[in-house]
């Protein structure tokens, strides 16, 4: 296979202007590549495959279908954005497909994390293969392969995504960011008008809430979790701290401890914080978060999530714990 290098001489995408010239350069390049010929697209929501599917978007228009595949793990309001932004505001030929019931029917009473990662990637492998053989005339697999994905593969292995996309699609591949590193594609993502939350979002893995809902997922703990990484999240915006803390969640261990309410006991679940800063995911720290936000975190999220009745804080840095729980 043919090794990609990033040229020396080529320039660093740090201001609008010079994402503009990208942008121009790879219309231009993609347009060649592509001529009338369909795309195709899965299309998470997250930073890479959002900014692929914008710059297509302004290039070929119509003949870029993106299939967004909601494998029901995903945080609240994030495949609703995905909706807004690339199936109304631009227009985009858009497939949704909510696999919310295949996902949670497969993972249910399953406990040990590689296989729930194992189910989530095969089973989007799955859904995603199906809708392909529904479309026609589909020549080219788009995806947003960065340049730390090549680098991380030795400059061979150019992929990238939830769980992997099928290897024996025969498509020739379109890659426009996979020269860029993240502060680059960001810097084209502004420029390309897609909303600040989802190009500066924090990282989020593949399998989604899957790995923070522990062990067996139920429905109803699944639930919780996501209403409470709401609330985190809203309130890490409203600090400031969004786009400054790498990556803040709550997980929701399966054990249940007794809380009181309105002069009763009664069992509920424990949502844990965990916000970590790192720079390349192999060592972290801890982001030291204000007591009285954590008060204010803590009383929001007992209140308003049905089945939290206790909140914790994870001060365990990477090494020895790693940034997800699972
Ligand atoms: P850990 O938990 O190993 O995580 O310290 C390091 C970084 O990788 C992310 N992560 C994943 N990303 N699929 C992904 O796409 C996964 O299965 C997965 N597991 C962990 C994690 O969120 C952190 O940024």
């Amino acid at each position: 296979m043919e090794k990609i290098i990033r040229p020396e001489s080529m320039e660093r995408i740090t201001t609008p202007e010079l994402a503009q010239k990208f942008i121009e350069e790879q219309i231009a390049e993609i347009r060649t590549q592509v001529g009338n010929k369909k795309v195709l697209l899965a299309l998470s929501g997250g930073v890479d495959s959002s900014v692929v599917a914008a710059l297509l978007i302004k290039a070929i228009g119509k003949q870029l279908v993106c299939v967004h595949v909601n494998h029901g793990l995903m945080r609240k309001g994030e495949s609703e954005q995905v909706i807004e932004v690339f199936g109304k505001a631009l227009d985009a030929n858009l497939i949704y497909i909510d696999a919310t019931d295949r996902f949670l029917d497969l993972l249910a009473g399953v406990a040990e994390p590689e296989k729930k990662r194992k189910i989530i990637g095969g089973e989007f492998i799955k859904v995603f293969d199906e809708e392909a053989a529904k479309l026609e005339g589909i020549a080219f697999l788009a995806q947003g392969t960065i340049y730390p994905d090549i680098l991380e593969s030795d400059g061979v292995k150019a992929h990238h995504n939830v769980g992997g996309l099928p290897e024996d699609m025969q498509m020739e591949l379109v890659e426009p960011v996979k020269l860029l590193f993240k502060d680059e594609v960001r810097v084209v993502g502004e420029a390309l008008g897609l909303p600040h939350n989802m190009v500066y979002r924090q990282p989020f893995p593949g399998p989604g809430l899957g790995v923070r809902c522990l062990g067996a997922i139920t429905r109803d703990r699944l639930h919780a979790l996501r209403e409470a990484d709401a609330i985190l999240r809203e309130e890490f915006d409203k600090n400031g701290l969004a786009g400054k803390v790498w990556q803040y969640f709550i997980a929701v261990p399966d054990f249940k401890s007794v809380g009181v309410k309105d002069g009763k006991r009664y069992e509920g679940w424990a949502a844990i914080i965990r916000a970590v800063n790192t720079t390349d995911a192999m060592s972290a720290t801890i982001e030291e978060i204000p007591y009285p936000m954590i008060h204010h975190i803590t009383n929001r999220i007992t209140h308003e999530v049905e089945g939290i009745n206790r909140v914790m804080l994870d001060v365990t840095p990477k090494p020895v714990g790693t940034i997800e729980f699972e």
